[in-house]
């Protein structure tokens, strides 16, 4: 998934003449010009996959691969994706991190019905604000079973110095028929009895009947689709600077990230812009983005690679090659003591932004996350969806929403169809950061506040899809 500057310029000005329009349209007050539609078809079907190493196995995909085909369009472009659905359920899309409207955001029975087998149904929204986001499944554990893909919006007018640019899909895999509902070892939550030993439950649930589904032990960590030794290096020349896109649609693994020989710097959260942050371990949840960029001044073979946490994820390994250099053995990165992780608390917004106008929140909310200690159900505010609370807001209002972790579990909470800005007392108001996921720590306290701009019923929740099934999840809600 490498692009050069110069073959995105190409495609992306090829697609508008296509279109019927000029490359760069001229605006006036008087003709808008068209926006120019990019069209994408979608098969979700079981299909038989091999990540490169590993056993054949069947998983749910879009058009047979794993991950989906990527989306890459241009800021102001029209996204239609026609979803053909060839699963023996029904599915849904969602737009990860894109403030589409709601009745395009692709959550069963919030903002849609479930495409049902057989069905089509085509979403259609303008892509923006430009930025790396990803799609997925929002059904069930369809997300755990290969439902997901990249989705990148370049900015309408090139930005950045780099020279050239990847996009890595850091997924986690049960590599057995079926994905993450296989029959296979579970891990008992925190407070449970430890990983010692693990579960084996299957679709069944727990041993009460339909209870939801513990976290799979995972058996391969994939980039782009590809596990281990097939994780496909990246090509770089020495003085080249490197922009990475690094998306985590996995189910239930948080990465923490370092590059041999290198530091990397951080340039966007989420797609937004922040000022560039220099950081040796980057720390990334599930349903969050992140740009970095390298300078490739090192000449050398070194990984980029996941810090061990007990779970295999060490596994993750993605060679960088300088072109010209003809070693052998790979450098591996090293976790250590003293090493820089740069943290929410460290970012700030590069511009400030409407949804930042410095004014006090006119509405507040607190959620109280627990659960994983004596039941298998994850809660906000004591309660399981869909019986949980509903978030109430007005359209215009700035709304606070107070997390507080009371579990031993990391919850990278998501909100749908917003950017918010995680509060932090440190910085000026007009400076914090814009994200739409962020990771809640154990025992932790994070505020985030965001604008009421986007009306509709907005499925908000912790982005573990274990804990989101089990009930870690409500929805904000306001009318027009
Ligand atoms: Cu990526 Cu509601 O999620
Ligand atoms: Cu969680």
């Amino acid at each position: 998934m490498k692009v050069t500057r110069r073959q995105f310029l190409k495609t992306a000005v090829g697609a508008a003449v296509a279109a019927g329009m000029p490359a760069f349209p001229l605006r006036s007050a008087f003709a808008q010009p068209k926006k120019a539609v990019r069209e994408f078809r979608f098969s979700a079907s079981p299909a038989r996959v091999n990540l490169g190493a590993g056993p054949d196995f069947v998983a749910w995909t879009y058009n047979g691969q794993v991950p989906g085909p990527e989306i890459r369009v241009r800021e102001g472009e029209i996204i239609r994706v026609v979803l053909k659905n060839f699963l023996p359920e029904g599915t849904t899309i969602h737009w990860h991190g894109v403030p589409v409207p709601n009745i395009m955001d692709g959550v069963p029975v919030v903002t849609q019905k479930p495409v049902m087998p057989g069905e089509t149904f085509v979403y259609e929204f303008e892509a923006r604000p430009a930025g790396s986001y990803m799609y997925h499944s929002h059904v069930h554990y369809q997300l755990d079973q290969g439902l997901y893909g990249p989705l990148i919006i370049e900015p309408a007018r090139p930005q950045g110095a780099y020279d050239r640019e990847y996009t890595l899909v850091l997924e986690d895999w049960v590599m057995r028929d079926g994905g993450g509902v296989a029959d296979t070892q579970r891990r008992p939550p925190m407070g449970m009895g430890g990983m010692m030993g693990g579960m084996r439950r299957g679709r069944g649930g727990l041993a009460s009947g339909n209870g939801p589904l513990l976290e799979p032990v995972y058996d391969g960590y994939a980039v782009n689709g590809r596990v281990g030794p097939a994780i496909r290096p990246l090509e770089v020349s020495k003085g080249e600077r490197v922009k990475l896109r690094l998306l985590n649609p996995s189910s239930a693994t948080i990465y923490n990230l370092r590059l041999a020989g290198h530091t990397l710097t951080i340039t966007h959260t989420d797609g937004r812009p922040i000022k560039p942050i220099k950081t040796d371990v980057l720390r990334i949840g599930m349903g969050e983005r992140y740009d970095v960029e390298f300078l490739a001044d090192n000449p050398g073979r070194w990984l980029l690679g996941a810090a061990e946490q007990g779970f295999g994820e060490g596994q993750l390994r993605i060679p960088v090659h300088y072109q010209g250099v003809s070693r052998k053995e790979a450098i591996v990165p090293t976790f250590h003591r003293g090493l820089r992780f740069a943290s929410y608390w460290d970012f700030q917004a590069l511009h400030s932004s409407e949804a930042s106008a410095s004014k006090p929140a006119d509405r507040s909310y607190s959620q109280q996350l627990s659960g994983g200690m004596h039941s298998p159900y994850w809660t906000i505010n004591g309660y399981v969806y869909p019986d949980s609370e509903r978030l109430g807001v007005r359209k215009g209002e700035r709304v606070r929403i107070g997390y507080w972790n009371r579990s031993m579990m990391s919850h990278p909470m998501h909100l749908h169809g917003h950017f918010f800005q995680v509060v932090n007392p440190s910085v000026p108001q007009d400076r914090w950061v814009l994200k739409d996921t962020v990771i809640v720590d154990p025992m932790q306290r994070i505020d985030i506040e965001f604008l009421a701009d986007n009306p509709g019923t907005w499925f908000h929740h912790c982005h573990n899809l274990y804990h989101m099934e089990a009930g870690m999840a409500n929805v904000v809600l306001y009318e027009s």
